[in-house]
C-alpha cells in the first residue's frame, strides 16, 4: 500500500484529500441506508435514482488501453442490478489518452489553473430524483475537475438528496467524492460508498462487490422492484382518470399529448381514425363526451416501459348528432416516453423493446410512436440500459 501511496505522491504534485491506499473494496466511512433509516432491506423503495458519472478510455493506471474507463465497467455492474437512469459527463475536449499526458495535463494545468473543463449535453431534471449516484476515478487525491463544471451548473440541485458516492481508484479510495459533494452540497445524505481499485474491476468478483452493496443500500432490483410496479400502477391508474376528463372537456390539447402522433383510434363506431381525424371530431363537437364511467380496470405491465390498459367504459355522448349510452371494453397499449405515460400503437411498443437490444446510435435513431428521441432530454436504451439521451 505504501508503495502505491509513494506513486500517486510523485505523480501528482498536487494531493489534495488523499485517503489510505487500498486495493480493497472500501465500504465505510458513511451511514449505510439500513443504519439511517433504522429499518432493513428495501428501506429506500419505490424512489428514483440516477448515476452521475465520468471515465475515461484510454491508458489506464495498470491496466492498460481500455476501450470503456473503469468507472464505466463499475456503472454497467450498477445498471445489471440496480433500476437507475444515468448521465455520463462526457468532456467536449477528450483527455488525453495516454496515461502519463493525462497525469501531466491534470498535474501541471488542470489543478493549477483551477480549471473548469466544460462538458457535453447535460441533465435538467435532477430534482426528480431522489438518490444520486455519483462515481469517476480518482484524479490525484480527488474527483476529476471536471465534477466541479457539474456541480456549479446544478448549484443547490443535490441539496438534502441522497447520494451515493461511488468509483474506480488506483490506492487512494473515493472517500473524496464525499469531501467535494459536501462542498458544494452541505446537507446532502450520504450512503454508504463504495470504492474499487481499477485493476480489479473487470474481475467477477468486483460484480459481486457491487451486487451485495447495492443490496446493502437497499437499491437492488430485488428490494425496488415491487414499489417501482406499483408506482407505474399508480401512473396509469392516472393516465385513465386524466384520459377520460380530457375527453369530457374536449381538451384537445391533453389528449394530443397523451398519445402518439402516429396512432390509429378505433372509435365507438368501430371506425378507425388518425389522432388529428379524432382530435378535430372532438374540437369540432360531433364527438361530444358527456359522462365517462370506468370500471374493471386491469394493468398488465409488460416492461418498465410499456404496459397494456384494459378497461370498460360506460360512455354517454353525443356523435354525429346522436346522443346515446354505449358500453366499451378497451385495450390500450401505453408506453413511457420522457417520464409519461402516452398512447402507441401495440408495434411502437414492441418497438419500444426491441430498442434494448439496439445499439446507442440505432436508439438514438428510433422513433416511438412517430415521436423522434433524438435530442431529446428523454431515456434512451443501450445494452439493455437506460440512459439519458444527451
Ligand atoms: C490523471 C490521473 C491521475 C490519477 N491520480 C490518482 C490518484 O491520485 N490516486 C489513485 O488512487 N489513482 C489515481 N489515478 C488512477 C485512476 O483513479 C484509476 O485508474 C481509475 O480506475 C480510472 O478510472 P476511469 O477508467 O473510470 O477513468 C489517476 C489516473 C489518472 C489518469
Amino acid at each position: 500500500m505504501k508503495k502505491v501511496f509513494m506513486t500517486w505522491m510523485t505523480l501528482c504534485l498536487t494531493v489534495v484529500a488523499l485517503a489510505c491506499g487500498s486495493n480493497d473494496p472500501e465500504v465505510d466511512g458513511v451511514t449505510s441506508a439500513n443504519e439511517q433509516n433504522g429499518e432493513g432491506n428495501g428501506s429506500a423503495t419505490g424512489k428514483r435514482s440516477l448515476v452521475i458519472f465520468f471515465s475515461r478510455a484510454g491508458e489506464n493506471w495498470q491496466v492498460g488501453n481500455v476501450e470503456r474507463g473503469n468507472t464505466a465497467i463499475m456503472v454497467d455492474y450498477i445498471q445489471e442490478f440496480a433500476d437507475v437512469d444515468v448521465f455520463e459527463i462526457v468532456p467536449e475536449v477528450a483527455y488525453p489518452s495516454n496515461y502519463m499526458e493525462c497525469v501531466n495535463y491534470v498535474n501541471d494545468v488542470e489543478i493549477p489553473q483551477n480549471l473548469r473543463p466544460a462538458y457535453k449535453g447535460d441533465i435538467e431534471n435532477i430534482t426528480d430524483y431522489d438518490n444520486i449516484f455519483i462515481g469517476g476515478p480518482i484524479w490525484c487525491g480527488q474527483p476529476p475537475y471536471i465534477f466541479r463544471t457539474f456541480f456549479e451548473k446544478h448549484a443547490g440541485e443535490l441539496t438534502s438528496k441522497t447520494v451515493i458516492p461511488f468509483g474506480t481508484h488506483g490506492g487512494s479510495g473515493v472517500g473524496s467524492y464525499v469531501s467535494l459533494v459536501s462542498e458544494y452540497y452541505p446537507t446532502a445524505v450520504f450512503l454508504e460508498q463504495l470504492g474499487i481499485a481499477g485493476v480489479d474491476i473487470r474481475k467477477d468478483s468486483s460484480k459481486t462487490i457491487v451486487a451485495e452493496w447495492l443490496k446493502r443500500i437497499g437499491l437492488d432490483k430485488k428490494s425496488t422492484n415491487y414499489d417501482m410496479e406499483e408506482q407505474a400502477r399508480q401512473e396509469i391508474a392516472q393516465f385513465l382518470r386524466e384520459w377520460s376528463a380530457a375527453m369530457i372537456a374536449a381538451d384537445t390539447e391533453a389528449l394530443g399529448r397523451m398519445m402518439a402522433d402516429d396512432i390509429v383510434l378505433t372509435h365507438i363506431t368501430g371506425q378507425t381514425q388518425t389522432k388529428q381525424e379524432w382530435l378535430e371530431e372532438v374540437a369540432g363537437g360531433s364527438m361530444d363526451y358527456h359522462e365517462i364511467e370506468n370500471r374493471d380496470v386491469n394493468i398488465t405491465l409488460i416492461d418498465s416501459l410499456t404496459a397494456d390498459l384494459s378497461f370498460t367504459s360506460v360512455i354517454t355522448a353525443t356523435i354525429w348528432g346522436s346522443r346515446g349510452t354505449w358500453t366499451l371494453h378497451n385495450n390500450m397499449r401505453l408506453a413511457k416516453h420522457n417520464g409519461r405515460w402516452i398512447r402507441v400503437n401495440r408495434e411502437d411498443a414492441s418497438a419500444v423493446r426491441s430498442v434494448r437490444s439496439a445499439t446507442h446510435a440505432d436508439s438514438a435513431e428510433y422513433t416511438l410512436g412517430g415521436i423522434r428521441t433524438t435530442g431529446n432530454k428523454g431515456i434512451v436504451i443501450r445494452n439493455n440500459k437506460k440512459y439519458i439521451s444527451r
